[in-house]
C-alpha cells in the first residue's frame, strides 16, 4: 500500500519524507491556497518545491474545465517535473483529457470520484491514479469505505491496472480499513499517519524496558 501525504505545507512534507514511509504526495486548490500559495507562478514554482523534497508521485491538478484547457494546462504541469501527475477533475471532459493523457504515456489522477460507476470511467479512460473521496461520503452519511470496497470489486473483476488512491482520508481507522479493503493507495493528513505509531502498550513497554535497563546500572 503507498502512503501518499495530502498537504502542500513543506514542513510536513519533510517530516513524513523523513519518517521514510512516504511514497508521494497529493495537493489540489484548497491546500494550496491553505499554505498562501497563489498565483500561477508560485503554485508551479511550489509544485516544483514539493518534487525536490521527494521520491515519488507529486499529483498536480488543472483549474481548466474544457478538453483543450486541461490538455493545455496538463502539457505544462508534465514538463515542470518528472515526478507530476496529471490531475483531472472527474467530468466528462476530464475523462476525455485522461484519455489524452494515458495514450501518451503521461501519469494521471481523476479526482473528486464520488461513485463506483464514476470509477469505471476513470478506468476505462486509462488513469494511473483514480481517487474517490470517503470523509466527504461520510459527512453526508454515505458509506465511504463502502464505496471502496465496491471498486475493488470492479476493478478486480477486469483486470483494471488504475490504482484506486482513496483521498478525502481524515483520520488513522480510515487508513487501516482501507489496507483491509485493498486499496492500492491512500492519501491523508500527516495526523493520520503518525496515528498508526500509537498505542498505549507500546509506551507502558518501552518505558518498563528502559527503568529496567537503568536498574541494572
Ligand atoms: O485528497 C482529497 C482531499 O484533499 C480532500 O480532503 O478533507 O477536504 O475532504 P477533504
Amino acid at each position: 500500500m503507498k502512503f501518499f501525504i495530502d498537504t502542500a505545507n513543506l514542513e510536513q512534507i519533510i517530516e513524513a519524507q523523513a519518517m521514510g514511509i512516504l511514497d508521494g504526495v497529493t495537493t489540489n486548490p484548497s491546500l494550496m491556497a491553505k499554505e498562501g500559495i497563489t498565483g500561477e507562478a508560485n503554485i508551479l514554482k511550489h509544485y516544483v518545491d514539493i518534487c525536490n523534497l521527494v521520491d515519488g508521485d507529486v499529483s498536480a491538478e488543472v483549474i481548466s474545465t474544457d478538453f483543450d484547457g486541461m490538455v493545455r494546462e496538463g502539457e505544462a504541469l508534465a514538463k515542470l517535473h518528472p515526478q507530476i501527475v496529471i490531475k483531472l477533475p472527474m467530468i466528462g471532459d476530464g475523462v476525455k483529457a485522461c484519455k489524452y493523457f494515458s495514450d501518451k504515456g503521461i501519469k494521471t489522477n481523476v479526482t473528486l470520484v464520488f461513485s463506483a460507476g464514476q470509477a469505471l470511467l476513470a478506468a476505462k479512460a486509462g488513469a494511473t491514479y483514480m481517487s474517490p473521496f470517503i470523509g466527504r461520503l461520510d459527512d453526508i452519511s454515505t458509506d465511504g469505505l463502502g464505496l471502496i470496497a465496491d471498486i475493488r470489486l470492479i476493478y478486480d473483476n477486469y483486470g483494471f491496472e488504475t490504482q484506486i488512491l482513496a483521498a478525502s482520508v481524515r483520520h488513522t481507522m480510515h487508513i487501516m480499513d482501507c489496507a483491509k479493503i485493498g486499496a492500492d493507495v491512500m492519501t491523508g493528513p500527516l495526523s493520520a499517519i503518525k496515528g498508526l505509531l500509537k498505542h498505549p502498550l507500546t509506551d507502558i513497554g518501552l518505558a518498563k524496558f528502559l527503568a529496567d535497563f537503568e536498574k541494572g546500572n
